[in-house]
């Protein structure tokens, strides 16, 4: 059999410098030592660490599969040592996504968000990694519809025979835990009718349908609904594929030179407009956010990320561009019209997200003066 590598990506909001915005470098040196522990040990072949706004993101490649428990339990005791010193520190909300005290061979369902892809190399396999914060699940919905299944955005999907066939989708019905997969050209509306709602269903997975080739993963996460109650939003992760016959690296980003709305945003309770960012601008700001979202780009090459002579990963940081500045601009702007609303729909949130939120609390209050009308 064909030797395999896997690109994992796991996440979790260990606790923030000044409120929920950015991971202050102390943390990310914990996860800089652990992973390079990691990679000495041959647990990892190699490895990024970087931050989305307030959520340390592990980039580990490896040869040892999905849901591995070795993987999961270097990234779960990283996040583990995160949180004491984020604790020592008192940063805010130290431990906030660790929502189970006890690992079980899996971090799945117990806070941190996990985006995996096992993949046989080909010839050249140019990757890109997404993370976002302040944003939930569903957030890379629109893009991956724009992505693999919009000749509009995507020229290959009309002018490259190799894609000709189309792209499955694989949908997650987050509230009832079932999937289903979606064909698309033939059952492009049938997908939009699901994925238009990003609060209930979330694009898991991505495939070329003429041999099934994995193009995309994403992380699926549903912390209030592993809580029960609001403990800080998704803030997910996806890991997409391109070129020869996939997207290319140009095509997955375009939907990016637009601002598109994510639920998320301040308390995880209104809808924000997304702004793509450089690793200098990953920091949720004002009415933390507006929501951010990162972009790395690299190679896999023999299990490895490509990295340079003295093992420094090649990485590029693919919205440090000024080809995003009109998405910022309009991420800016609708943010400031969007604040103009303060708390009324649809700045905030429906009545059913707000569910997941502290409003339940608030309206206790008032529960035994309604009277029938
Ligand atoms: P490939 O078909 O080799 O991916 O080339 C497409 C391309 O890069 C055009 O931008
Ligand atoms: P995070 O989930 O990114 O920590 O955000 C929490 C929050 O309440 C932001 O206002
Ligand atoms: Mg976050």
């Amino acid at each position: 059999m064909a030797k395999k590598t896997t690109i994992s990506v796991i996440k979790c909001d260990v606790g923030s410098l000044a409120g929920h915005h950015v991971v202050p470098k102390p943390i990310l040196d914990i996860g800089e030592k652990r992973l390079k522990e990691a990679q000495k040990s041959g647990i990892i072949n190699n490895y990024y660490v970087f931050n989305a706004g307030d959520d340390l993101e592990l980039l580990m490649v490896h040869g040892r599969g999905e849901d591995n428990p070795e993987i999961h339990k270097l990234a779960w005791d990283t996040f583990s040592e995160a949180t004491k010193k984020a604790t020592s520190l008192k940063l805010y909300a130290a431990g906030m996504d660790l929502l189970k005290t006890a690992f079980s061979g899996t971090v799945r369902g117990m806070g941190p968000g996990a985006a995996e892809m096992e993949i046989e190399e080909r010839q050249s396999d140019p990757i890109v990694v997404f993370a976002a914060d302040k944003a939930s699940g569903g957030a890379f919905n629109y893009p991956l519809f724009r992505i693999f299944a919009d000749p509009s955005n995507t020229a290959g999907l009309v002018i490259d025979p190799a894609m000709a066939g189309g792209f499955k989708f694989e949908v997650l019905d987050v509230k009832e835990n079932k999937k289903v997969v979606v064909k698309c050209p033939e059952e492009m509306y049938e997908l939009i009718a699901l994925i238009g709602s990003p609060d209930r269903y979330t694009v898991s997975r991505v495939w070329r349908a003429k041999d099934n080739l994995i193009c995309a993963s994403s992380s699926t996460t549903r912390l209030s609904l592993i809580a029960g109650k609001y403990v800080g939003k998704d803030d997910p992760a996806c890991i997409v594929r391109a070129q020869h016959g996939l997207p290319a690296v140009g095509e997955i980003l375009a939907p990016f030179m637009h601002s598109y709305f994510v639920e998320g945003w301040m308390r995880g309770s209104h809808w924000g407009p997304l702004m793509p960012v450089g690793l200098k601008n990953s920091r949720c700001t004002a009415f933390d956010g507006p929501p951010r979202m990162v972009g790395l780009g690299f190679q896999v090459a023999n299990g490895e990320i490509a990295h340079g002579d003295d093992g420094t990963p090649l990485i590029s940081d693919l919205f440090d561009d000024p080809a995003f500045d009109l998405a910022r601009r309009e991420s800016v702007d609708q943010a400031v019209t969007l604040r103009r609303m303060g708390e009324f729909e649809p700045a905030r949130l429906s009545t059913e997200v707000m569910e997941y939120t502290t409003i339940d609390k608030v309206l206790e209050k008032l529960k035994d003066r309604f009277k029938p009308a």
